[in-house]
């Protein structure tokens, strides 16, 4: 079994994105095969437990102490601590040792392993309180929101679960935003998913990038070069300016107030409050860029959005949809995830053909697709006018 173990792990350092998400399938498919009818009774007789002792271990600080510490802690250790009782502490590391979530290295003593350490960490923290707090009442609404709804397709952002969950009638957006920390979860979770490996490849956004001169002054002509609608707290300008650093000066992050008035400043990035639905006030910029945001919209917002951007766009400018492409068939795991957790507040994940439909309707035509990362099928797909 060992030398099998080993020789899976000598395969996925060796391959690709796409072939470490292989493995993972072909794992899964052989536990489900060995799992036996009470097994699978067990493990799915009791849902949204690990996100309550996910939600345990953060409140008492558990992950971060265990993070801290060069050396694994005994369970006395541990309850000095956090202030839990041994008995207690005894019983919930046991499980979050057994379902890989922590180390056990000996009797009562624990380490971390590589999953801990994402849950230390603030954006993993957040993480933990976003799918306990926000998303956890959603998912136990959705069924009687269903049942209500005839097992009808949500389509209409102020009839979902998400208001039956949180007893309101705004949108997901204007809760969040009078309810400042599950906002800033949110937030912070999108910073964790920062990244420019989006431009590996991507020949279009290289050759244009490369050819924005540094800017030597104050003086130099004003016209942004990206333009991140829906920017959140920056982190994607912040990526791009650490690949193209001649960027900086031509890039602007724009997204609500309550996302972006408290913002340390940018060097390099002018943060602006925009609301994305009013018309957008920068003209002619060569890259519009939307990542993670026509997901979170059913069809006809999303074209709203789409058309205050398009109508903003000069003769060069493009708009860079950064979301999933879904394919026809085979849809694995994650992007099912991403899909229904959209659902429950009116938005989706779309298809080669419904985002062509979707540019479609706001006068924009697809003309390219830069599929980056396989896992989450994310591409960037590029918008020009009609
Ligand atoms: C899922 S997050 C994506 C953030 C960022 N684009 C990223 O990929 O990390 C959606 C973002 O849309 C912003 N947003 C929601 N409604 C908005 C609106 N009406 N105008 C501007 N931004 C909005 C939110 O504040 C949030 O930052």
């Amino acid at each position: 079994m060992d030398s099998i173990i080993a020789q899976i792990q000598a395969i996925a350092q060796n391959t690709n994105e796409a072939g470490r998400l292989d493995i993972i399938q072909s794992l899964k498919q052989v536990k489900n095969e060995l799992q036996s009818p009470k097994d699978a009774i067990m493990e799915l007789g009791i849902p949204g437990l690990t996100n309550a002792m996910l939600r345990i271990g953060a409140d008492m600080g558990l992950f971060r102490s265990l993070a801290r510490s060069d050396v694994s802690l005994s369970t006395m250790q541990i309850a000095e601590i956090t202030g839990a009782s041994p008995p207690f502490l005894e019983r919930i590391l046991r499980y979050l040792a057994a379902t890989g979530i922590i180390k056990e290295t000996g009797v009562n003593e624990y380490t971390t392993n590589s999953i801990t350490h994402v849950l230390a960490d603030p954006k993993g923290e957040a993480m933990i309180y976003h799918g306990f707090d926000t998303m956890g009442p959603v998912m136990q609404a959705m069924p009687a929101f269903f049942a209500e709804n005839n097992y009808q397709d949500v389509t209409v952002n102020t009839n979902t679960p998400f208001q039956k969950a949180h007893n309101t009638k705004l949108t997901s957006f204007e809760w969040l935003v009078q309810h400042p920390k599950h906002f800033e979860n949110l937030q912070k979770i999108m910073t964790a998913l920062q990244g420019s490996e989006w431009t590996e490849g991507f020949d279009l956004f290289i050759n244009e990038a490369r050819k924005v001169p540094f800017k030597v002054s104050s003086a130099a002509p004003e016209i942004p070069f990206f333009v991140d609608v829906g920017g959140g707290h920056g982190h994607q300008c912040i990526e791009l300016a650490k690949k193209y650093p001649n960027l900086l000066g031509y890039l602007v992050l724009q997204d609500l107030p309550e996302a972006v008035k408290n913002l340390t400043p940018i060097d390099g990035v002018k943060a602006e409050a925009y609301d994305f639905f009013q018309t957008q006030p920068i003209t002619g910029a060569r890259f519009y860029y939307l990542r993670r945001i026509m997901h979170d919209w059913p069809d006809d917002k999303a074209t709203q959005i789409l058309r205050n951007v398009r109508a903003a766009m000069g003769p060069d400018s493009r708009i860079l949809i950064d979301d999933a492409v879904l394919p026809d068939t085979g849809a694995n795991w994650q992007s099912t995830v991403a899909d229904l957790a959209m659902m429950t507040f009116a938005g989706k994940e779309r298809t080669k053909h419904q985002w062509e439909s979707l540019a479609e309707s706001a006068g924009l035509r697809v003309e390219h697709i830069h599929a980056y990362f396989a896992s989450t099928y994310t591409a960037v797909l590029v918008l020009a006018a009609q």
